[in-house]
């Protein structure tokens, strides 16, 4: 690797918002703010059990996963039509490009809303436009990740599946999110092995608030690419190694950690010590409305509370690129603005 610039610790904050990144973990609907939330309650006709957006604000106090999935699901139900999905991750890419993301792998959990009666093909056309217009009007490269909801069973999730496979083209794998106690990635065994013969990427959340044996499952039975969290695998020494040997990105999220009290504080947050023990570690913003933040809010806060520094940023977005299941030549593409962005600093 070249020899990196100094960036004194006034001048970091400055160097983490300019780094060229990937996200890799952001739920879409996770990025619905509140104020749109109320707008397309207003314009769809939905009532809200919240009688204003600072009511609503008020009640992101979370105690746990589960208390705030709860809310998440109520938030999405006022997406109806395609304009309303495509209205939602426009809104995103619009931040992402403020954080210099120059890539995102946006996923979107089908189920909350085909429950409600809306069609896949709404939900996929809608993100899926608004991918095209990121890429045209705002310079950003994306991709969709189809989740499956681990508190429903396998069986909803190959209807799922069937559901999206007229839109193949539209998505280029398959994840697993929402209630991780009590739902292990075994659960889910074969509808992954089946997305593994589509040709589908595979990624799942696990060691979030499970444990570091969910990690291992999910490796081992559902063959993922990589892990979303992992946090737990701090606890497990053997793991960590067996993460840093065989290159597992883990996507990490540590707003959403401090939120959802993984972590009690982020200046006891394992992403340091994951990073130093040669884990692939990126930083991810997970549900950025809910979690109060956007990618580069969560560098700050994170390097604010970390002994981290600007070779640790660089190797945290370097590890973003190797990590994004983009071809080789955009890969090369993302490294060299990278460098370009170091030059600018030295
Ligand atoms: N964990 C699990 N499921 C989710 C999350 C999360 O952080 N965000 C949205 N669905
Ligand atoms: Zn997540």
């Amino acid at each position: 690797m070249k020899a990196l610039p100094l960036v004194p610790r006034e001048h970091l904050p400055e160097f983490l918002r300019a780094l060229p990144k990937a996200e890799l973990h952001i739920h879409i609907e996770g990025s619905l703010e509140p104020e749109l939330i109320f707008k397309l309650a207003k314009r769809n006709g939905v009532a809200l059990s919240y009688p204003s957006v600072e009511a609503l604000r008020q009640a992101y106090a979370f105690t746990d996963l589960q208390s705030f999935l709860d809310i998440y699901y109520a938030g999405a139900s006022v997406l109806l039509h395609e304009q309303d999905f495509y209205d939602m991750a426009w809104a995103y890419f619009e931040k992402a490009a403020a954080d210099h993301v120059l890539h995102a792998e946006l996923f979107f959990d089908p189920q909350t809303h085909t429950a409600r009666g809306v069609a896949m093909g709404t939900v996929i056309g809608g993100l899926h436009h608004a991918c095209e217009d990121a890429r045209a009007r705002l310079g950003i490269s994306s991709a969709l990740i189809l989740c499956f909801l681990r508190h429903l069973s396998e069986e909803d999730a190959f209807t799922t599946l069937e559901q999206a496979l007229p839109y193949r083209e539209r998505f280029i794998g398959v994840g697993l999110d929402s209630s991780e106690r009590g739902n292990p990635p075994e659960k889910f065994a074969r509808v992954f092995a089946r997305c593994s013969e589509l040709g589908l990427h595979r990624v799942a959340h696990a060691g979030e608030e499970g444990p570091p044996a969910f990690i291992t499952t999910a490796l081992d039975v559902l063959k993922v690419e990589r892990i979303d969290h992992g946090v737990q695998a701090i606890f497990d020494p053997q793991l960590i190694e067996r993460l840093a040997r065989e290159r597992v990105p883990l996507t990490v999220c540590p707003l959403s950690n401090l939120r959802l009290r993984v972590t009690p504080d982020l200046s006891k947050h394992p992403l340091k010590q994951l990073l130093d023990a040669g884990v692939m570690v990126t930083i991810n913003s997970d549900d950025p409305a809910y979690f109060g933040g956007y990618l580069n809010e969560n560098f700050l806060q994170t390097f604010a509370a970390l002994p981290l520094d600007a070779a640790d940023a660089v190797r945290l977005v370097r590890h973003s690129f190797e990590a994004s299941f983009v071809d080789e030549a955009t890969r090369a593409g993302f490294m060299r603005q990278l460098d370009d962005c170091l030059a600018r600093f030295l």
